[in-house]
């Protein structure tokens, strides 16, 4: 088949062209390499049937051939990363509502299919214990800034339910919980490679708020197996999906698993969130994935363990 993989030189956008061309498929990458990196196209750019278009996805002028010569897209271009959010909100309210515009307006004109990703971030400060695609979404203020990025992917998906209605579009939604693996950067306020390289460099581990707050990790190649299946199931076609790990782990354990797996010293530090974020910063407890829907649509769920996530990211950063 033929692929359109948008932010297909980012962190899971490379991973699953990896996945894709090795199944033998063809896929194009169209990307702004504003947080995606040719780095991660090395063991792919000489591949006859790769193809990579640099440039934003929402100026593009050929777009439009891209989503029409595709037989699905997967839309995974956005402005990604809690530092970034807060740094840059304007950027990020733009990028992920004209992009996603525009490759689904291209998309319903073609009758292109998308997958198009979302993010645990529409939940907001909901406070069940696990997730469901059905739950309400609740958002905080606009005056806080972290709130953007949800927003906009909220207002994503109700772009594309519009679109299915009006225009036809085919379109599934994933929301990914935290995905983590090789290739993903540190520097945007990701967690594992962030305490990865510190315990790597004998720094000290530095955690934000009281530690107490857990999260769930999923290995990246387990999410891209769940962009996989679920684009070979025409019924997931207009569904939402939570894809992710349902085991959560504190933030404090989580440091110290990194310090133990990588043999450092580094102490685990504090960090209270004014200090590390701008005041007021707002950040949830728990978030775990109810993720029964994509089992039971195509069996899918998550084979790999936090601990072989951390060593998988540690050996990618030893790496000279
Ligand atoms: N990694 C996670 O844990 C996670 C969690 C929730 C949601 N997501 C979503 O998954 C998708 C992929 O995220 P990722 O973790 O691989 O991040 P990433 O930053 O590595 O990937 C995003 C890619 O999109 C590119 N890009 C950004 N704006 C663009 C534009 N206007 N035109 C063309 N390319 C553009 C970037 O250069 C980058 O390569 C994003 O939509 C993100 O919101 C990721």
């Amino acid at each position: 088949m033929r692929f359109l993989i948008t932010g297909g030189a980012g962190f899971i956008g490379s991973h699953l062209a990896d996945h894709l061309l090795r199944e033998g498929h063809e896929v194009t990458a169209i990307d702004d390499l504003s947080t995606g990196r040719m780095g991660n196209l090395a063991a792919i750019l000489r591949e006859p049937r790769f193809r990579l278009v640099k440039g934003r996805v929402e100026e593009a002028p050929e777009l439009a051939d891209l989503v029409a010569g595709a037989d699905l897209v997967f839309h995974l271009a956005a402005a990604v990363g809690v530092d970034l959010v807060v740094q840059s909100p304007v950027h990020t309210i733009e990028t992920n509502l004209r992009a996603t515009e525009a490759v689904f307006k291209n998309a319903a004109a073609a009758g292109t299919r998308v997958i198009a990703a979302s993010t645990s971030e529409v939940y907001g400060k909901a406070n069940s214990p696990t997730f469901r695609e059905t739950d309400d979404l609740v958002i905080g203020p606009p005056t806080h800034f972290r709130w953007s990025y949800a927003a906009s992917k909220a207002m994503d998906e109700f772009l594309a339910f519009a679109y299915r209605k009006e225009k036809g579009l085919k379109a599934t939604i994933v929301r990914f919980f935290n995905t983590v693996g090789p290739r993903q950067l540190g520097d945007y306020g990701m967690v594992i490679p962030r305490f990865v390289g510190q315990a790597l460099a004998g720094q000290p581990v530095r955690v934000f708020g009281d530690g107490a707050q857990s999260r769930c990790f999923c290995h990246v190649q387990d999410t891209v197996r769940a962009l996989v299946v679920l684009a070979a199931d025409p019924a997931t076609e207009g569904e939402i999906f939570n894809i992710g790990s349902p085991n959560p782990v504190t933030i404090n354990d989580l440091a110290l698993r990194v310090v133990a797996l990588t043999g450092s010293r580094s102490t685990v530090e504090h960090i209270p969130y004014d200090k590390a974020y701008a005041p007021g910063f707002e950040d949830m407890l728990r978030r775990v994935p109810d993720i029964h829907k994509i089992r039971r649509f195509t069996g899918w769920e998550p084979r790999k363990s936090l601990d072989e996530i951390i060593l998988d990211v540690a050996a990618h950063m030893r790496q000279p």
